[in-house]
């Protein structure tokens, strides 16, 4: 679990970490300006933060979900620091006993944003304990045992209840009615996307080509994180060639030692494609097939890989199954990879 006042957060987020996390927590938008796409879900959150603060009352709880990478941890600091409370993060997998979640309820100060990631793996124990935290600010804990064994109430100060998840059906109904608002996270336009690879070059002091942000916003995968990530790498084999500038034939190296291709196709995504058009030759495949032939969890391919193959037009899901493109299959004949 980490505590974090919103102040500190750029510093702690790196601390003891990677030095790649701590090149993300300089990267992260710190104002509602910095943070460029997700336009609705900004316009949203401002008006309930607003009028929450005009109440002077914590703001609803609200649940993010979507692609990983998108920006809902980010929006959630923002959310925090518009609130002027503290942002409390933790994964829903850390929460395996009802005593982890009483403490951390019992010790929020008020206003408290409390962040929870991977909330669809919310136990069902701790799901429950939650309820009575939504619904009357208090929880009930057992003391003592056997017969003296006994039930006492804790009240909770007011906080908001940030959850996110990349799963969003996996959430029981009864946790998602408990939210005030819900708000998808989008994938980014192209145009949003090259606008955050500038902002991060200007961050980093990193001189980058035009077609050089062009390259890497296409095989960005339309997510910030990927973005990022991609040019941080380009910036490493720049670096080692001595050179003062990210240029284009520089990008492509980077793809290479990656193995991404300008798609932003990995090896999973080309093996994926690959079975379909090989193994099934161009019939539907069930996602159960995939996932023997794959030797891959039906959950990921579904919500990790596919999301992305069929955004960019390359994968179709039918109701007898998945079907691979043409263009998909003129893209890996380009590449050579089939
Ligand atoms: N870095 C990561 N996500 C971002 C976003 N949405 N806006 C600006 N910079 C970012």
């Amino acid at each position: 679990m980490k505590k974090v006042n919103t102040k500190e957060f750029k510093k702690n987020s790196g601390e003891g970490g990677q030095l790649d996390e701590f090149v993300d927590s300089v990267l992260r938008p710190e104002t509602w300006d910095d943070y460029i796409g997700q336009k609705k879900i900004k316009k949203g959150l401002k008006v309930m933060l607003g009028a929450a603060k005009k109440r002077n009352e914590s703001s609803d709880h609200l649940l993010f979900y979507g692609q990983p990478g998108l920006g809902k941890t980010t929006l959630a600091s923002l959310v925090a620091k518009e609130m002027k409370a503290n942002l409390r993060i933790v994964s829903a997998p850390t929460l395996s006993r009802i005593g982890d979640l009483a403490a951390i309820l019992s010790n929020l100060e008020e206003g408290e944003v409390f962040f929870i990631d991977e909330a669809h793996r919310i136990s069902r124990p701790i799901e429950e304990l939650l309820y009575s935290a939504l619904d009357n600010g208090k929880i009930g804990l057992m003391v003592g045992k056997g017969p003296s064994a006994r039930q006492i109430f804790l009240d909770l100060p007011p906080f908001t209840l940030v959850a996110a998840t990349t799963r969003v059906n996996l959430i029981s109904s009864p946790l998602r009615s408990r939210f005030g608002a819900i708000f998808r996270f989008d994938y980014y336009e192209k145009a949003e996307i090259e606008e955050i690879i500038g902002r991060s070059a200007e961050i980093l002091k990193i001189k980058i080509e035009p077609e050089a942000v062009v390259l890497i916003g296409r095989a960005a995968r339309f997510t910030p994180r990927t973005a990022n990530r991609l040019l941080k790498r380009a910036r490493d084999v720049a670096q080692m060639k001595d050179e003062k500038i990210i240029k284009k034939e520089t990008v492509l190296e980077t793809f290479e030692m990656l193995e991404i291709d300008e798609m932003g196709l990995e090896a999973h995504d080309r093996k994926l494609l690959e079975t379909m058009i090989k193994k099934f030759n161009g019939r539907p495949a069930g996602i159960n097939a995939l996932s023997a032939a794959l030797g891959e969890e039906k959950g990921v391919i579904e919500e990790v890989y596919e999301p992305y193959l069929i955004k960019i037009g390359f994968l179709h899901r039918t109701s007898s199954g998945r079907v691979a493109t043409e263009e998909a299959r003129r893209w890996l004949l380009i590449k050579s990879f089939i």
